[in-house]
């Protein structure tokens, strides 16, 4: 299939865990999934920092270490390309990895928070992106930081879901890659877009619980699909 950028006014392209997946970060479900491989109970909700900050803190240290072994790949490249030859282009992304930013996207909404953000609840935000923590303590009220991620049970930040849901229910071509699409508001992702009237493609090796609200399917994988799906001539 090939998509003409030059006959859509607004882009908007969604991922999730797939995307990543050929850089080598592990997805979240299936084989050899992290949850598979880990319980989210114990290292990824509020209850479980507030039992073990350590030990969470030590989870999510390891993951940093895992994500900076790993290097975007073509796919993420194709869509930084995308986004300097077209003028709207806004990536909507659950992944925590920051492999877009790295790759050089620059209109990055990160549902899920980042892994290179720590939190203190009352203080704010800090950035965080060195393989070891810079410090793991608020340093207003001396509390433990949390890392700045959506986990289980938390509720997603209402502003950065509008933004994502504004640019989505605006767009006319949706492209999605690399996501089961089964958590809230992903679901909902392709009926918003579709409601504007968009173009909605799912780039995904897999058929997901989703796939029927997509009317484009593309069974490959991201590294494979991207760099040969947009054409930049002008019709
Ligand atoms: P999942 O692990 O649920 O789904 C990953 C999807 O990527 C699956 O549908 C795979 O078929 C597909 N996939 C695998 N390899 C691929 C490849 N090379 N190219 C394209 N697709 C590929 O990940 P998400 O849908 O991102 O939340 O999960 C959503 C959220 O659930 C995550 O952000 C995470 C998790 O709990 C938080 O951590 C807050």
């Amino acid at each position: 299939m090939t998509l003409y950028p030059a006959e859509y006014t607004r882009i908007v392209v969604f991922t999730g865990a797939g995307m990543s997946a050929e850089s080598g970060v592990p997805t979240y479900r299936g084989r050899g999934g992290t949850w598979e491989r880990y319980q989210w109970e114990e290292y990824a909700c509020q209850e479980a920092f507030e039992r073990d900050p350590e030990g969470v803190l030590r989870f999510h240290a390891l993951r940093r270490q895992a994500v900076l072994q790993c290097k975007p790949h073509a796919g993420h490249e194709a869509i930084v390309q995308l986004e300097k030859n077209h003028g709207s282009v806004t990536v909507v992304t659950q992944n925590i990895d920051g492999m877009h930013q790295r790759a050089g996207s620059r209109n990055v909404i990160e549902l899920h928070g980042s892994l290179w953000r720590l939190r203190c609840p009352d203080h704010g935000v800090i950035d965080d992106v060195g393989e070891r923590y810079t410090t793991d303590h608020c340093d207003r009220c001396g509390g433990w930081l949390r890392p700045d991620i959506v986990w289980f049970c938390d509720n997603l930040d209402e502003a950065v879901v509008d933004r994502a849901l504004t640019a989505i229910s605006s767009c006319d071509l949706l492209v999605s890659i690399g996501t089961s699409g089964v958590v809230w508001p992903a679901a909902g992702f392709p009926v918003a877009a579709r409601e504007n009237g968009a173009q909605c493609v799912e780039i995904n090796p897999e058929e997901t619980d989703m796939s029927y609200l997509y009317e484009t399917a593309i069974r490959e994988p991201a590294a494979l699909c991207l760099p040969n799906l947009f054409d930049y001539k002008l019709l």
